[in-house]
């Protein structure tokens, strides 16, 4: 296994190009599934989870390949519609197939993902809306067992909370229904708004992109089409955060400052000087010389502050000036990397889902071995590696691969000393 090293205190200079959005990638690729012919996307991530989603589309027949950042997938070979628990366990967004595999082989069963380290994330809201559109699911030994005969239905969703991948897994499922398809209360995440463009390209009818109301209008068949990952917003917040954190001025290209709107108020209101352009941003900081003014943070449905990145802020909040206190509201066990932290020196309380931020005011967190818990716990204990005096450790580093490309040359560009190590 590998681990990352840091050795902090070093401030962020120069360029950092930011890839396509692992969050948009996973449904993009998934709705290959729904028209035989050759979908090319572009801008997408090579990273741990989309060869996970690549391998699994092979398990179901497909083919694709890559050249570059370009993808070339063939929606034609599709025969098989099982996704066994072995590929779904190492990535809960392999559930995304289970609304394409309906629509377009009316039956497919899919390992449930059980639960995970940040909680138990059911895909309860995903089962309800398919049997809205006439789907028998039924659960046996662990798989989601789902058929209908004939086509799908359309019907009337409505979704308790906004959920990401259940918006996406019905729109999928709706593209392809008889009739009418409403989903109230749906996500809007700018990765939703991503996966509707490239259904309509394909044919599919779908009103209220960037609305909670969407409205699907079935069609009898799709074709396969050219699209455009957009870039990823987690990506580009995480390195924000880091140079606001160690110090610095970098600029951050490629990205959609109007998808980090509640990051940019955050970081501005913490002191932090952010330039906004049409497709960067510029982050000027001094780092704990600054001082950085400590800032409440609650994680909420998009357009709200995301949830992917309330670790990364976390890190930036421990060397402030003040107490803050970040509240989770998405999922219930989104601190694991909160032990870590304050093994580095941090000081914060937990509380439920509240964790309250006491600044270290002008003195910094000190390096130490680590362990990373999942995808974006390992981005904050970098941050933090990157604040530090000495050296942090950062072990079981597959997390991070998971969704953050090239990170070590990424940071190396910005001047951070960091490689990697077998551990
Ligand atoms: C997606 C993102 C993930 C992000 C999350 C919230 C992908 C691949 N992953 O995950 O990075 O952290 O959105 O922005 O895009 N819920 C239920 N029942 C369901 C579905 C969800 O109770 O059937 C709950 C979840 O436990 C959670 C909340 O709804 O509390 C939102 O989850 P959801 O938006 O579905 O997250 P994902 O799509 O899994």
């Amino acid at each position: 296994m590998e681990k990352l090293v840091i050795e902090g205190g070093k401030p962020l200079h120069g360029r950092v190009k930011i890839s396509g959005a692992k969050n948009a990638a996973l449904p993009l690729i998934a709705a290959s599934l729904l028209a035989p012919g050759i979908h090319v996307l572009h801008n997408v991530p090579d990273l741990r989870d989309t060869r996970t989603i690549l391998t699994l589309l092979e398990s179901l027949g497909l083919s694709w390949e890559r050249d570059g950042s370009t993808l070339r997938i063939d929606g034609s070979g599709l025969k098989y519609s099982e996704a066994s628990y072995d590929l779904v366990k190492t990535m809960r967004a392999s559930v995304l197939v289970l609304g394409p595999l309906l629509a377009r082989l009316g039956k497919a069963k899919v390992s449930l993902p059980g639960g995970c380290a940040i909680g138990a994330r059911p895909i309860n809201f995903h089962l309800k809306g398919l049997e809205q559109m006439g789907v028998q699911c039924d659960l046996e030994q662990g798989y989601v067992d789902a058929s209908i005969a004939g086509r799908l239905q359309g019907g009337r969703i409505y979704f308790d909370v906004p959920s990401v991948g259940g918006t996406e897994n019905l729109l999928m499922a709706a593209a392809l229904a008889e009739g009418l398809t409403i989903i109230k209360n749906a996500a809007r995440e700018p990765e939703i708004g991503n996966l509707i463009d490239m259904l309509n390209s394909m044919g599919a009818k779908i009103k209220g992109k960037d609305s909670d109301r969407l409205e699907i209008m079935g069609v009898e068949k799709l074709t396969a089409a050219e699209n455009r990952i957009i870039p990823d917003r987690i990506e580009a917040g995480t390195y924000a955060i880091a140079v606001a954190a160690a110090g610095g001025d970098a600029i951050i290209e490629d990205c959609e400052p109007h998808h980090l709107p509640s990051l940019v108020e955050k970081l501005q209101m913490a002191g932090i000087d952010v330039e906004i352009g049409d497709t960067f941003l510029r982050i000027r900081s001094k780092g704990i010389q600054q001082p950085i003014k400590a800032v409440d943070v609650t994680t909420m449905p998009y357009p709200g502050y995301p949830t992917d990145l309330q670790a990364q802020f976390m890190a930036l909040m421990t060397c402030s000036e003040g107490v803050c206190v970040v509240h989770e509201t998405i999922f219930e066990n989104r601190f694991m990397h909160v032990a870590e932290l304050q093994r580095m020196g941090a000081s914060i309380q937990i509380d439920g889902r509240t964790a309250m931020v006491k600044g270290l005011v002008g003195k910094t967190l000190t390096g130490a071995p680590v362990m990373a818990t999942d995808l974006r716990a390992s981005s904050s204990l970098v941050i933090a590696g990157l604040v530090a005096n000495g050296r942090t450790d950062i072990s079981r580093i597959y997390h991070l691969e998971r969704g953050y490309e090239d990170i070590v040359g990424k940071l190396s560009g910005l001047g951070a000393v960091v490689w990697k190590e077998n551990e």
